[in-house]
């Protein structure tokens, strides 16, 4: 599989994610800023595999620090720096705090042995989402029957983690498993995620996928043709209100009138447990180019006013069940969200 992100000779190397699939091009990131940078400008996008970048690039900012420096001062500006990249997914916050964690336990460990300390956590980060999404897929491949088709919104893949992804670690799992499956990929304006990086991940496996626009979902929902929709997630509220891809919420309500089963497939850490509902939860506003642009090529008026928030909140009612890797919650999530934090 091609990594969305790897570690090799105290580098941090990335596919760029906003050249696929066209060109595949690996980006050297060599210090911290370079990281924030490529989470911001979307080198490297989608939940978990931002978190995983972002341990990455505490990894490497502690890497460069000299002995000099005031450790505490210059740790926090690198926190800092990470944490500004982008809003809205819960597990850019749970890495840094992760790394944050760490660093504390590891007061009184000498300079070499701390910047030791603090990259295997990083790797074990990495580690652990590739565990948890197959563990994921496992528990939602049960969902899913032969013969059905799919319908996914965004990128939840390989790419949007450290690899086997979330939603389609499902799907994968599922066509592991020998299933017959078709899945039905919203090409997810304006970014195209679902376009480029979807469509190029399942075609490299040969799981059948059929590219539509964002706004035939509800088409191919009436006329019987999607059994079920799985997304993946930026951030959970307790109650199971979910941020995701802009478009999201629109699908969701789509498959309730059409009595399609929605279902969000995402790690605990992207459950934020001190937000109680979802109108909480930031919701990141992007550049007007992506909006007004396809490719770097205007096709609208240049100085057109343009709205282009980058996620919306799908309420829980909308949603049959969150997969996560300790297991399947249904509603009321409040009450399931909080066991399957509890077995972790
Ligand atoms: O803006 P992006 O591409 O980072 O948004 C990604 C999504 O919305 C994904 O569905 C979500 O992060 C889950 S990825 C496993």
């Amino acid at each position: 599989m091609w990594p969305a992100i790897q570690w090799e000779n105290n580098k941090v190397i990335l596919i760029d994610q906003r050249k696929l699939p066209a060109q595949e091009i690996y980006v050297e990131c060599t210090d911290y800023h370079h990281v924030a940078e490529a989470i911001e400008h979307m080198i490297i996008r989608g939940a978990p595999a931002i978190g995983v970048a972002a341990a990455y690039g505490v990894a490497l900012g502690i890497r460069n620090i000299d002995e000099k420096a005031d450790m505490d001062e210059a740790f926090d500006k690198i926190i800092s720096r990470l944490a500004e990249t982008r809003p809205t997914a819960r597990n850019l916050f749970w890495a840094l705090e992760r790394m944050k964690k760490t660093y504390e336990n590891s007061r009184g460990l000498d300079l070499l042995r701390l910047k030791q300390r603090i990259l295997e956590e990083a790797q074990l980060i990495e580690y652990e989402d590739i565990q948890t999404n197959k563990k994921i897929g496992a528990w939602g491949k049960a969902l899913i029957k032969d013969g059905q088709s799919i319908l996914t919104h965004c990128n939840a893949g390989a790419l949007a983690t450290a690899g086997y992804g979330t939603a389609l670690g499902v799907i994968r799992a599922a066509f592991e498993e020998g299933k017959k499956i078709q899945v039905y990929a919203d090409e997810t304006r304006p970014f195209l995620q679902g376009a480029r990086l979807t469509c190029w991940e399942l075609a490299k496996e040969n799981i059948p996928v059929i590219l539509i626009t964002d706004n035939m979902a509800g088409y191919f929902m009436q006329k019987k043709m999607i059994s079920l929709v799985i997304t993946g997630a930026d951030r959970i509220a307790r109650n199971g209100d979910t941020a995701n891809k802009i478009g999201t919420y629109s699908v969701a309500v789509l498959a309730k009138e059409n009595s399609i089963p929605f279902y969000v497939a995402a790690p605990c850490n992207t459950i934020d447990f001190n937000l109680a509902h979802g109108d909480k939860i930031p919701i990141e506003e992007r550049d007007p180019r992506e909006v007004r642009e396809i490719g770097g090529k205007c096709f609208t008026l240049p100085d057109i006013e343009v709205r282009n928030p980058a996620f919306d909140v799908t309420p829980a009612r909308y949603i049959s069940a969150i997969l996560t890797e300790n297991g399947i919650a249904r509603p009321p999530f409040e009450e399931s969200l909080a066991n399957c934090k509890r077995e972790d």
